[in-house]
């Protein structure tokens, strides 16, 4: 069983995540999907509902699995059996920090990282970008993924 993870904050999910995700649930029997729990950044959504959103749009890939995390990475990948971490590359300026982090994690457990170019569509896309435009009533619906349900209401909108 060939297995990679696809790691990230996901706050929210966006198209260019669905797209890395997609692919990669293309080249590995499962795929999962690690949300990162950081308990010094309250993020947008909670991480149940960043789980649950993960959920829904992935759905139809049929192998994919989606779970949060926390510490690290490695040691998730090796709890799981997982070999290979799966990352989008957006541009030049992605690069630098994805290769520290990829040197690192190979150097901790062996762990591999492999890159895959991002869909240029969505090059300039980033949840911290959606989470700037969206309160201000800025229309990123081809941003992130459709949901079957009403739109997760973000919360601090909630109080
Ligand atoms: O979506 P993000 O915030 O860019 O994702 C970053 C993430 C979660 C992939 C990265 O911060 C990570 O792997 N964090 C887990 C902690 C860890 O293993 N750190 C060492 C990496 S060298």
């Amino acid at each position: 069983m060939r297995r990679a993870v696809c790691p990230g904050s996901f706050d929210p999910i966006t198209n260019g995540h669905l797209d890395i995700i997609a692919r990669a649930s293309k080249l590995y029997d499962v795929v999962h999907v690690a949300v990162m729990i950081n308990q010094s950044k309250k993020g947008l959504f909670t991480v149940e509902e960043r789980i649950e959103l993960i959920r829904e749009v992935t759905a139809d890939f049929g192998n994919v699995e989606v779970e949060s995390f926390h510490g690290l990475l490695v040691d998730f990948c090796k709890q799981r059996d997982i070999p290979a971490i799966v990352k989008g590359l957006r541009a030049v300026s992605d690069f630098d920090y994805e290769l520290q982090m990829a040197q690192m994690n190979n150097g901790l457990t062996g762990v591999e990282t492999l890159f895959v170019p991002t869909n240029p569509t969505y090059s300039f896309l980033s949840s911290s970008l959606v989470k700037e435009v969206a309160p201000r009533g800025g229309d990123v619906s081809h941003q992130v993924p459709p949901t079957g349900q009403p739109p997760l209401t973000p919360r601090q909108a909630r109080k």
